[in-house]
This record gives structure tokens, C-alpha cells and sequence, in this order.
């Protein structure tokens, strides 16, 4: 099977859940701590084998681009006043991959974002990591999308990456239905957020994919819901067709795109910030107390 090579990251999107500050700064550019989400999700994908990402942007793409550009004066002023170590980071932002940007023009669903990529990836199998969601692994824990990589070269299959949520929960995700359950989970249904009762199992889908040149066929011949192209809809029929797989991931994931997920990937990233953490915690053990 073909290595997994590529890597897409949708970041366009208005960001109204983050208003005012998305008015002028793109989502994937708030930071937690002191690094924007989206480098997050590059460090997963390189982490996972990934030398080509393409970043799929809308407004303000400036400010993404600059972040992945070199900064050349920076850096030879950080090099004069001998603070080598903050230079490095800069280096490694700009060399870790190839990083391609490409405009969405039209905002028009996951889907709709995954068509502008076609061209880019050239029909090899890629992994898409949704620009609001990142995942923590300790030393020893596998990034997620390398697990899901692995499974592709393993099966041939389009993997999604799943996590067991409550019943309450399930409205917020693609859902998944399960034929076989194990390691590697065999998916015969996906349904994009159904109520609770209409449920076809406990397991929802994560924004980690890894797929092949087959899903564009598939997501030509959708039709549109309201002003979007459903990417599940797209699963479905694979799904149905026995050509989906799902698997579980390690580590703790943060939904940065939701407001308390967002805050509270900032206070445990700062935990455990080598130089903030124990401050952190000595504020946090105090606030606490008053809570
Ligand atoms: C998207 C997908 C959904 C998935 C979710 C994971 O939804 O459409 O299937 O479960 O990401 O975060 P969104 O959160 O963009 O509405």
C-alpha cells in the first residue's frame, strides 16, 4: 500500500464561536500558551511522517503564510543577543515540512474545502487534520494520525479516528456504525450529528481521517445541504460499500474550537510548560481554594 505522505488541514471558516478576536486573526492562529493551534497539528503531522501538508485557508491567509515564512532579521537578532534556543524554534517552524497554502474561495463544508486540495494531491492517500481540535501525547503514545496511517497501510482503507462520547454528546459528531468492533473497527454507517435517539453506536468521529483519491468521486456526486457538501455523506457510501475502517486514538484531545476547550487546553498546556508549570500550579492549587 502507498505511504502516507501528505496531510491536509482545513483552516478556512469564519470563526463566529471566537468573535470579536477572529475578526482580524484566523482561528488556527489563536495561540495556546505561546504557539498558534495550527502549529499544533503540523508538529501531529510531522510527528506521524507527514512531509507535504496543505494548508487550506479563507480570510486574513497573511498572517498563516507569515507564521510558516522565514523571518530572517528575527533570527539573526535573536543570534546577536544569544537567545540560539528561541532561534532554533523559528527554524524548525519554517523546515519541518513542505508546507503549500491554498485559498477556499467559496465556504462551502469540509467537503467543499477537501475539493480544493485535489489538484495538490495528485491522487495519492493523505491524512486530514480538522484545524480545531489537537491531540496531546505523552512520550511513548503514538500521534494519532500516525495510527491512522498505519491502518491504511495495513488495510487500504479510509480510516477515520474515533472516540466513545455520552449520549448527550453524540449531536455534536459524525457518528459511526459498527459492523466489527476491535483495534480496527470495521464501520458499515456514519451519520452526521444525529439526535441522541437516532444514534447508531456510542462512537463519534474526531477531525483525523487519513483517505484516499477515491472520496473526491464520491464527494462529486453529493448533494448540497443548505450551503454545505457534507464530507460524512461521502463516508456513508463508503461505509456501505465495507471500504471504511475506524480506530482510537491516544492521548487527550482538546476542542479548541469550543470556548472552555480552548481555556482549558491553555491552563493544562501551561501545567506542563517547563517553565511556567510550576507557577501554574501553585496559582491554581491557591485559586482553587477559593472557589
Ligand atoms: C466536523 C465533522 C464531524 C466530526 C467533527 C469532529 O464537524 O463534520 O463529523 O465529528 O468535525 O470535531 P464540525 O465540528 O466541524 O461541525
Amino acid at each position: 500500500m502507498q505511504k502516507v505522505r501528505k496531510a491536509v488541514i482545513p483552516t478556512a471558516g469564519l470563526g463566529t464561536r471566537f468573535l470579536p478576536i477572529t475578526k482580524a486573526v484566523p482561528k488556527s492562529m489563536l495561540p495556546i500558551v505561546d504557539t498558534p493551534t495550527v502549529d499544533y497539528i503540523v508538529d501531529e503531522a510531522v510527528a506521524s511522517g507527514i512531509t507535504d501538508i496543505i494548508i487550506i485557508t479563507s480570510h486574513n491567509t497573511d498572517v498563516i503564510e507569515r507564521h510558516f515564512a522565514e523571518n530572517l532579521p528575527l533570527e539573526k537578532r535573536l543570534l546577536t543577543d544569544g537567545k540560539t534556543e528561541l532561534c532554533e524554534i523559528l527554524k524548525k517552524i519554517t523546515s519541518r515540512a513542505k508546507i503549500t497554502f491554498i485559498k477556499q474561495d467559496t465556504l462551502n463544508g469540509l467537503a467543499g474545502a477537501l475539493l480544493c486540495a485535489e489538484e495538490l494531491l495528485a491522487g495519492e492517500p493523505f491524512a486530514l487534520l480538522l484545524g480545531d481540535e489537537i491531540i496531546y501525547t505523552e512520550a511513548g503514545q503514538k500521534p494519532c494520525i500516525r495510527r491512522l496511517c498505519e491502518a491504511y497501510e495495513k488495510t487500504g482503507k479510509t480510516v477515520l479516528s474515533t472516540m466513545r462520547v455520552a449520549e448527550s454528546e453524540i449531536s455534536k459528531y459524525g457518528n459511526i456504525g459498527i459492523k466489527a468492533d476491535g483495534e480496527i473497527k470495521e464501520v458499515c454507517a456514519l451519520v452526521e450529528k444525529p439526535a441522541a435517539k437516532d444514534r447508531l453506536s456510542d462512537y463519534a468521529v474526531i477531525g483525523r481521517y487519513v483517505l484516499d483519491g477515491g472520496i473526491f468521486k464520491e464527494i462529486r456526486k453529493l448533494t448540497m445541504h443548505g450551503s454545505e457538501i457534507i464530507l460524512t455523506d461521502a463516508f456513508h457510501v463508503l461505509a456501505e460499500r465495507g471500504e471504511i475502517v475506524a480506530s482510537e486514538f491516544e492521548g487527550i484531545r482538546y476542542d479548541v474550537g469550543d470556548k472552555a476547550g480552548y481555556v482549558q487546553a491553555n491552563v493544562e498546556y501551561a501545567l506542563r510548560d517547563k517553565t511556567l508549570g510550576d507557577k501554574m500550579k501553585r496559582y491554581i492549587a491557591a485559586l482553587a481554594k477559593t472557589l
